[in-house]
């Protein structure tokens, strides 16, 4: 975790990333959407980024691999990636890292896939970009991987457009051209949310299996708690551009240290009874213009007292977590006037 110094395992390490939008109005100002977020993904580890919409989650994963809105610039921090920071890469290297070393799998498979090509046509042609190998090969190569990935009748499918296959098939194609990039990181943002329930736990499932089975590592972004609680080894809570708390996944749901984890949680269907209404935490997350210097969450919490609103919470790292709550680590009581000198 931060306080360590990086161990050889260490696949990606984000330090104090502040990111922001060029604001259209010159006498506006740039203000930070990510506010200083840091965290370390090991080799082959599985980990969850969670928060509700707006939080940043996006932000931060195109971030990383610096995929975002032209607007959009990073005014400070690091991202390291298998000993680079990419932060510092010109556009062409950027490109490399992405085409080759981190795969991408979106909410909206077409996002990667070309209406105009067959799937044999685009898994060849991500196959043949970065192995130096026969076509005939490289077939076979493609179908393995759709079938690595469940793709029925995989000589058939492979010879169709994408508007042939259905939601679902198509977010399993899109994994298996990721893999076929041999990545050592996948990151995928919502890859389910455009998906029936049942599916959704079926492709997380796979995704999941397939990254440990090839040793890749994965950073699974989604809204919903319940649906990577089984996917993650580490879970990262985001709120409002930062990171709230990070810890290993069962731990975190076992003893949420941070209110909004601690709601999050009391959010989910199976923490209420049948025929009990599901627990919404009161409020919304304020943008990133209306943040002041407080905590982001005072306003949603039932706990909040006088340090809340008038200072940021600083980051506090105990037993493999870390949580940033003035409840978990108090600020110093303001010092007492001074004595008048007699
Ligand atoms: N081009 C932009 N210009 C200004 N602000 C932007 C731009 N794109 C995103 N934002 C802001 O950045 C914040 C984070 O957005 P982001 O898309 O990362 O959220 P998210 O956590 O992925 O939400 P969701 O769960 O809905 O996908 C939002 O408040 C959004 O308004
Ligand atoms: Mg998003």
């Amino acid at each position: 975790m931060s306080l360590t110094l990086n161990p050889p395992t260490t696949l990606l390490s984000v330090r104090d990333l502040h990111v922001n939008f060029t604001s259209r109005w010159p006498q506006e100002p740039n203000i930070d959407v990510l506010r200083g977020v840091s965290f370390q993904l090991e080799r082959g580890e599985r980990l969850a980024l969670v928060g509700e919409s707006g939080a940043g989650k996006s932000l931060l994963a195109t971030s990383i691999i610096q995929l975002f809105d032209t607007s959009a610039r990073i005014r400070h921090g690091s991202v390291h990636f298998e000993g680079q920071d990419l932060t510092q890469l010109s556009s062409k290297q950027l490109r490399q890292v992405r085409g080759r070393r981190i795969g991408m799998v979106f909410q909206d498979p077409m996002t990667n896939l070309n209406p105009n090509l067959t799937l044999e046509q685009q898994l060849l042609q991500c196959i043949l970009s970065h192995r130096n190998i026969s076509r005939a090969e490289a077939r076979l190569v493609a179908l393995h991987k759709l079938r690595q990935v469940h793709i029925p009748a995989p000589e058939t499918r492979m010879r169709q457009y994408p508007h042939q296959l259905s939601a679902g098939q198509l977010q399993r194609v899109t994994i298996a051209m990721a893999l076929t990039l041999e990545p050592a990181l996948i990151i995928a943002d919502e890859p389910t949310s455009a998906l029936d329930v049942t599916m959704q736990a079926e492709i997380i499932s796979l995704l999941t299996h397939l990254c440990h089975n090839n040793g890749v590592a994965l950073l699974l972004i989604s809204h919903d708690l319940s649906l990577v609680a089984h996917a993650s080894d580490r879970c990262l809570i985001m709120y409002a551009g930062q990171i709230v708390e990070q810890g290993h996944t069962k731990s975190l749901i076992n003893d949420a240290q941070h209110p909004y984890t601690q709601g999050l949680i009391r959010a989910l269907p199976q923490m209420s009874q049948p025929g009990q209404s599901l627990y919404q935490i009161p409020g919304q997350m304020p943008l990133a213009q209306e943040l002041g210097n407080q905590c982001a969450f005072a306003n949603r919490c039932e706990h909040a007292f006088a340090a809340c609103w008038s200072q940021p919470p600083t980051r506090t790292v105990t037993l493999e977590r870390e949580v940033s709550c003035h409840l978990v680590n108090p600020a110093p009581a303001p010092a007492p006037p001074a004595e008048p000198e007699l």
